[in-house]
């Protein structure tokens, strides 16, 4: 009886709801958003994850229009626009940063296209670099552990040519073809100032947040697109969260189950953690 309350009320308020959820119909695809008319607040679906947030409307029109551009590019199968707004804030703090931007997982570049766009990247002297095998997931990269927490190799197409196609149009980025950990060695990057791991293997991006980290200029980003994504990333928390412990910071864990590292210096990371810890 509840249940079926409960489903009335949820009707009664899309039916109420309509003309909102409509109005964003272009940027939120097929996913419920529902918003509250008097605190302007919404619950939004973002991956099938519910997502609470202030109105989204309140996002500056540059963004969504980088994120109209971002949609363009078929990376995603749902709606995915506070990830990419994350990553595009996380991007932009980067910027006054000495160091390039990494990405590694790329796919066809959606969230990408919507840095690049955002910063206006092509006027940037800085560059940035997307790793990715572009044929999917190398069977061999997934463990045991990982098999048995349901990570896959979902099919992913081949889209190296396309992509090398689509950024030719900009000098300073960088498609590097191969797989990771192990193409990282050819490459020549001296400082990252903002570096993001979606490859959605978690043995892989731990490797990948390794061998990078001596690389993070002070103040620089990594993001974490799958940190807390489902039980299937237990896992990818679980390396993370050891990770920030060993090196004395503490990974912000965002409701858009991104994560957020900050390289902050170690004097002041270990007082921090300190606190938390006694605490
Ligand atoms: C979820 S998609 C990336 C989506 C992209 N970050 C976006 O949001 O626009 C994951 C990508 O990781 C790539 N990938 C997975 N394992 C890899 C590995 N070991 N080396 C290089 N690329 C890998 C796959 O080919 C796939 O394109």
């Amino acid at each position: 009886m509840k249940k079926i309350i409960k489903l009335i009320k949820f009707t009664y308020f899309l039916i109420k709801n309509f003309k909102y959820i409509n109005n964003y119909e272009l940027y939120f695809d097929d996913n419920i958003f529902l918003l509250n008319q008097k605190s302007k607040s919404s619950i939004y679906l973002e991956n099938n994850q519910p997502v609470y947030s202030l109105n989204p409307i309140d996002l500056d029109d540059n963004f969504l229009i980088s994120y109209k551009r971002a949609i363009k590019r078929n990376s995603w199968k749902n709606s995915n626009i506070w990830r990419t707004y994350i990553a595009c804030c996380a991007a932009s703090n980067s910027l006054n940063l000495e160091g390039d931007f990494v990405e590694c997982g790329v796919n066809t570049g959606g969230m990408a296209e919507a840095i690049i766009s955002y910063l206006n990247f092509k006027n940037i002297k800085k560059n940035f670099y997307l790793i990715d095998t572009y044929e999917g997931i190398p069977p061999k990269s997934i463990n045991n552990d990982e098999i048995k927490a349901g990570i896959n190799t979902k099919h992913y197409k081949n889209v190296y040519n396309e992509v090398k196609n689509h950024f030719s149009k900009y000098s300073n980025v960088k498609i590097v073809k191969g797989e990771v950990p192990f193409v990282l060695n050819n490459l020549n990057i001296d400082n990252i100032a903002y570096l993001s791991i979606d490859m959605n293997v978690p043995n892989v991006d731990i490797k990948t947040a390794e061998y990078f980290w001596g690389k993070i200029v002070s103040g620089g980003i990594i993001l974490l697109d799958d940190y807390c994504y489902s039980s299937k990333y237990t896992l990818n928390k679980k390396n993370f969260d050891e990770f920030a412990k060993r090196h004395s910071i503490k990974i912000y864990q965002i409701p858009t189950v991104q994560g957020i590292l900050m390289k902050i210096p170690l004097s002041w990371s270990k007082k921090i953690i300190m606190i938390i810890y006694e605490n």
